[in-house]
């Protein structure tokens, strides 16, 4: 009998039930070995500390549609305190386990990368976030979920900020990446999308607002990134474009235990509706979607992505194609290593799938 360890790390997304289910599910069912799945609660924290749950295929059978992680998560990196991966080690051992499957965004992949590097654990990846910013993968599941959700809201603010006659500044999540902020744009029919891979000044945005108000259209919904580079407001961009094509943090700001910024639900969106109603002379209002993005049942397609990406992690754990990463290419899930998906140390800057400036100019294209 072979012992899986599974886990969830960093922000929930939905589909973490669908990959839970799949790897429980499909490793009861091969055949000629035996397979246990444990669970462990709030991602890196229930190894550290030996929490765990058995998953049978009883306690994973009805869970597909349902949102967040039954193991619970947490931003636990315990690479923060050598005597954390020192106590994950021991409990890895003392637990009898054969190999750790880890489902979460670029934070849990690379503890999982270096306990296998350093360690020689066998670990597998399988990369979540509602960001879509993980490298070697098209798609992670959770974002085409967050995607509806935000779009499906702009639908609903539609209605009153016409009848207002406003312009309705909505905010995504995504903090260093566009992705989430591009596809609501261009699915809701947005008159104006800000994202981080793009700097951009508030004139800009002002000016299509104002040629879309001449040209009849009396509201207008602009759609910001939450990490945002937007030149021309108050408080300043903290996400900075350079002209090499990177990016840095403009200011001191608080970070979280992986190094990531912690952006303020709602501060760019304020800032961008009350500059533009300056500007314009119009009333302009600002909300952010936060975690209602996050929150909720998933897709069909993130079900369908996280059950064929869960599939794959436990065939994965059978092949012992350890070190890898499952991902989707066009219409292929797969497993690639690791090694170059993942920065080699938390000393290195991070590394992320950011949007092709393709993607803005179509967009654009719809712009006034
Ligand atoms: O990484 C996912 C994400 O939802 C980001 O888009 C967002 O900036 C962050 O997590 C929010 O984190 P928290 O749930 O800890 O507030």
């Amino acid at each position: 009998m072979k012992r899986i360890g599974v886990l969830t790390g960093g922000g929930d997304a939905p589909g973490l039930n669908a990959v839970i289910r799949a790897v429980v599910i499909r490793l009861s069912k091969e055949k000629g070995e035996q397979y246990q799945c444990i669970g462990f609660h709030d991602g890196w924290a229930g190894l550290r500390d030996k929490s765990t749950v058995d998953l049978t295929p009883e306690f994973v059978g009805s869970i597909l549609h349902e949102g967040g992680t039954i193991l619970g998560t947490s931003r636990t990196n315990l690479y923060k305190k050598p005597e954390d991966v020192e106590k994950a080690l021991k409990s890895y051992k003392d637990l009898n386990l054969d190999a750790l499957v880890a489902i979460g965004g670029d934070d849990t992949l690379e503890i999982a990368y270096y306990l296998h590097r350093d360690h020689h654990i066998p670990a597998i990846g399988v990369p979540k976030t509602i960001d879509n910013d993980v490298l070697g993968t098209d798609f992670t599941f959770g974002f085409w979920s967050a995607v509806e959700k935000a779009m499906y809201a702009i639908d609903d603010l539609r209605t009153t900020t016409m009848s207002h006659h406003r312009i309705m500044v909505v905010e995504c999540m995504g903090r260093h990446a566009g992705w989430i902020t591009a596809y609501t744009g261009l699915a809701s029919e947005a008159d104006f999308i800000a994202v981080p891979e793009r700097a951009v000044h508030i004139d800009e945005i002002a000016k299509v607002c104002s040629r879309a108000r001449e040209q009849g259209k009396l509201h207008a919904i602009v759609v910001v990134a939450e990490g945002a580079s937007i030149g021309g407001v108050e408080p300043k961009p903290r996400v900075v474009r350079k002209s090499d094509g990177g990016w840095e943090i403009s200011e001191k700001i608080e970070r979280d235990s992986f190094g990531n910024v912690v952006l303020k639900p709602g501060e760019i969106a304020e800032a961008v509706a009350r500059e533009l109603e300056k500007l314009l002379k119009v009333e302009v209002r600002g909300l952010a979607l936060g975690h209602l993005q996050r929150g909720g049942s998933p897709s069909a397609f993130d079900r369908i992505l996280g059950t064929r990406y869960g599939i794959c992690a436990a065939e994965a754990v059978v092949g012992c194609k350890f070190g890898h990463l499952v991902t989707l290419r066009g219409h292929l899930v797969d497993t690639v290593p690791m090694k170059g998906m993942i920065r080699e140390n938390q000393t290195e800057k991070k590394r992320y799938k950011l949007l092709p400036k393709e993607f803005l100019e179509i967009a654009e294209c719809f712009y006034a």
